[in-house]
């Protein structure tokens, strides 16, 4: 078959041409959670962790744990390898203990969030014993019953197979209603509904809003140790960059790449997330170039790219009228002014919303998730004066340089794509 275009472009001339710049991409996939072995400069923050948690192995009373710290520093690779290695060791000495993790990000409402955890485990007693297939058990629905369903049914299989379980909540502050599933979940063995020893690890960035959050009772039900992560060093993150070095094919890697990675991330806040994201993009810039070597200069250029492809994951689970309202906000202030009130936002969003053929909230609901917006951090908003008539007045500004809140709100968004006439976000960053 002729698999060359009228053009004379041919497939076969472009598939395997690049020059080879990495031997196990994974190993720079921030998805990836990386072996014991690759895990460095947190021994302090795995110690605690595991004195914490590790009577679950002797059958005993663990502790629970919140853990908060700044994004990219190790929170969730810590407390997941923790809990797992702990639950594996206690099933070395024959005490019947797993781990659970909930990202609360993707399962943001308490019926998700349950159901989450309960099929979690489920999932792994089936593969274990089958319990699927046995009479005893009787699933509940995916769809259409309350959270107290699964957490019911959950209390059931945990206590027939379980004397430990670690539940690991993570990103608790975007889950709603957090502390209805904190009560319930710390209260199960006083309210004796199960035996099971569990252990609840909360993990959150954003401590103070978080805590604030947190009603009284659960606070004294729940207890425990609490533990703030700091962000990594440049040396820190040279370190843990160099764990990855075999990312690359041999003598790819410049001499200041990583370095140079290590140091712009370190810039920022010290975001091990970003210095593994700028390493990776920076491979593929080379590669695209066709260059044999990644630099320090393509680290350089990666930066804004990865910035935009960090906020477009903070802000995919966003509805899709919040990503409609941050486009409107960075395009007002893309070049100009540094802030924006809320009624200039608002009417310039009634006429992005009616580009892109959406239909068009009211005032309160831009501003409310004007609010969301904040919440997330992608924004700063400031109450100013008294208000009027349409409610609270507050200027806005962005966390970003607005090209790479217009980049990550079009990754997310393909009608903003058509409305900008760009055919890959990335041509914005150009
Ligand atoms: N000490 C470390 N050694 C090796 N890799 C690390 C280390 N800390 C973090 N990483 C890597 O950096 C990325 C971010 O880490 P992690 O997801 O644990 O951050 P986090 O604190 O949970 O951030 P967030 O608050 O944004 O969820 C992951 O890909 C992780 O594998
Ligand atoms: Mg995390």
């Amino acid at each position: 078959m002729d698999n060359t275009d009228q053009e004379g472009f041919s497939v076969d001339q472009v598939i395997g041409n690049s020059p080879r710049i990495f031997r196990n991409k994974s190993l720079v996939s921030v998805g990836t959670v990386p072996d014991e072995d690759r895990i460095v400069g947190r021994q302090e923050e795995i110690t605690n962790v595991v004195l914490s948690l590790e009577d679950v192995i002797y059958n005993d009373v663990p502790d629970n744990l919140q853990i908060y710290g700044k994004t990219g520093t190790g929170k969730s690779l810590v407390s997941r390898h923790v809990s797992s290695k702990i639950a594996e060791r206690a099933v070395e000495n024959n005490v019947h203990a797993t781990s659970v993790y909930v990202d609360c990000n993707s399962n943001n409402t308490i019926t998700r969030a349950s159901r989450a955890l309960y099929f979690s485990i489920f999932d792994e007693l089936d593969e274990k014993y089958g319990i699927a297939d046995q009479s005893s058990t009787t699933q509940p629905p995916k769809r259409g019953v309350g959270w107290k369903t699964y957490t019911e049914e959950l209390w059931g299989i945990v206590d027939e197979h379980y004397d430990g379980l670690i539940i690991i909540l993570d990103e608790i502050d975007l889950l709603e209603d957090f502390n209805k599933l904190l009560h319930a979940l710390s209260r199960a063995r006083e309210n004796d509904e199960i035996d099971t020893y569990i252990s609840i690890v909360l993990i959150s960035n954003k401590t103070t809003q978080f805590k604030s959050d947190v009603n009284q009772r659960v606070n004294s039900s729940m207890g425990g140790s609490e533990f703030v992560f700091s962000a990594y060093d440049a040396g820190q993150l040279e370190d843990i960059l160099e764990n990855r070095r075999d990312a690359f094919e041999k003598g790819v890697l410049g001499p200041n790449a990583i370095p140079t990675a290590a140091e712009l991330a370190a810039d920022e806040h010290g975001d091990a997330r970003k210095a593994i994201e700028l390493l990776n993009k920076a491979g593929m810039m080379a590669r695209r170039n066709m260059d044999k070597t990644v630099t320090e200069t393509h680290v350089k250029e990666a930066r804004d790219l990865v910035e935009a492809d960090l906020l477009s994951k903070s802000i995919s689970t966003l509805p899709d009228q919040a990503k409609l309202v941050l486009y409107t906000l960075a395009k007002k202030l893309d070049g100009r002014t540094s802030s924006v009130s809320t009624s200039q936002v608002y009417e310039r969003y009634q006429t992005v919303a009616k580009d892109v053929e959406s239909n068009i909230l009211g005032y309160q609901r831009v501003s409310d998730l004007l609010d969301e917006l904040e919440f997330l951090g992608v924004t700063i908003s400031e109450r100013k004066g008294r208000g009027d008539r349409q409610g609270i007045k507050k200027d806005h500004e962005l966390n970003h340089k607005p090209t790479i809140v217009l980049a990550a709100t079009l990754a997310e968004d393909r009608r903003l794509q058509k409305l900008e006439s760009v055919s890959s976000p990335e041509d914005i960053l150009q």
